[in-house]
């Protein structure tokens, strides 16, 4: 059956028999010498004898569980995990999956995480921008009229770096605008501290759609590199046959899968609601400061700021050690800086320092 997926995919991916490795080919028997693996592990400490065969091909366990957290109880049709090694890996493999380099083109919408402009260049693959609106909403209309030339649309919700989400009726309008020609990729890395805000569901709707997860925000896990793409069969086909052979070590998936338990998810929404609460504490207070011109609402574990006057308010905060992201290199967040949201007692400090500054 003749797909949107399979339209837009490469004649040189659509051929492509995926990398035949040892775990995949499998196998039954007592004595495994397929792989030139190590039959007894060296131990090296923290464990490491244990990791002398190489890990399943496609973690399906760790897919299969994070479909199920990130349906909750729901029902949805036809959706299906792939667990990669963090949200920019997924990135990378939906461009080198749906795009030729020097022919295709994916659309971004700055200001937003800049990773999607990267990974579509770093292929040869030109970034076509539709800037956000005033209020970092997007820009329907113009975004309608790039759809046709453009084999992914990229966007960000909540958006890295301005923290809102984006409207909920502007995507449907895009999802319905894009059915004939384009993968409407949502980066939900953020979702944790927006979640009744999710389009996953709408996969079943729009088999043009796919979502993008991360452990490594709300789950606080972002030195594990463990991320998910939810698509509909008709995408994962071919995504998959790009993926690395081995793409999830051993102590990944076992972290990974602690994570997303029972008790692992109930710990990660427990942390989640104290920064949400330390967040908004914070946003509250940075708000009654004189330099501060504007705190954008945030949806995230940051907030972005815009501070009066010339001077930026980075460089006093790096000079007291409190190192936050400046935004000043983007047109659209000229006296922007991105603070994340730490401790109590770092978002006080924080707090000092800008007081000091006044
Ligand atoms: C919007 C967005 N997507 C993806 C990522 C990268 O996530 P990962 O650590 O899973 O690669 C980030 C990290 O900052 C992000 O802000």
């Amino acid at each position: 059956m003749e797909t949107l997926a399979s339209r837009l995919v490469p004649e040189a991916v659509k051929n492509l028999i995926p990398y035949q490795s040892a775990r995949r080919i499998g196998g039954q028997g007592h004595i495994w010498l397929n792989a030139n693996e190590l039959e007894q592990g060296c131990d090296y400490g923290e464990g490491s004898g244990a990791y002398h065969r190489y890990p399943d091909f496609l973690p399906h366990q760790l897919a299969e569980r994070y479909l199920a957290y990130s349906l909750n109880g729901r029902e949805v049709q036809d959706l299906e995990a792939l667990a990669v090694r963090g949200a920019d890996e997924a990135i990378d493999l939906l461009v080198r999956t749906f795009c030729q380099p020097g022919r295709d083109k994916v659309l971004v919408c700055p200001p937003t995480y800049a990773m999607y402009e990267f990974c579509a260049e770093s292929f040869m693959v030109e970034a076509v921008k539709v800037p956000l609106l005033d209020n970092f909403q997007l820009n329907v209309p113009q975004i309608c009229a790039q759809l046709p030339q453009a084999k992914l649309l990229f966007l960000c919700s909540p958006n890295n770096p301005t923290g809102n989400v984006i409207r909920q009726e502007d995507i449907h309008a895009i999802l319905e605008a894009s059915q004939s020609s384009t993968l409407v990729v949502v980066d939900e890395a953020y979702i944790e501290f927006a979640p009744d805000t999710t389009v996953v569901d709408l996969i079943a709707q729009y088999p043009n759609l796919v979502v993008i997860r991360t452990l490594s925000k709300a789950f606080g896990l972002a030195a594990v590199r463990c991320g998910f793409l939810l698509a509909d069969p008709g995408v994962m086909t071919y995504v998959a046959r790009l993926v690395a052979p081995y793409p999830i070590a051993d102590p990944v998936a076992q972290i990974s899968l602690s994570a997303l338990s029972e008790t692992g998810v109930a710990r990660m929404r427990t942390q989640t609601a104290s920064l949400i609460a330390v967040r908004d504490w914070f946003i509250d207070q940075v708000q009654q400061l004189p330099m501060v011109e504007t705190v954008y609402p945030s949806a995230t574990n940051f907030v972005l700021i815009r501070f009066r006057g010339p001077e930026c308010i980075y460089s006093h905060l790096l000079d007291r050690g409190i190192v936050t992201r400046n935004q000043a290199h983007d047109p659209a967040l000229n006296h922007c800086v991105r603070i994340s949201v730490g401790s109590k007692n770092s978002m006080l400090e924080t707090l000092n320092a800008l007081k000091e500054y006044n």
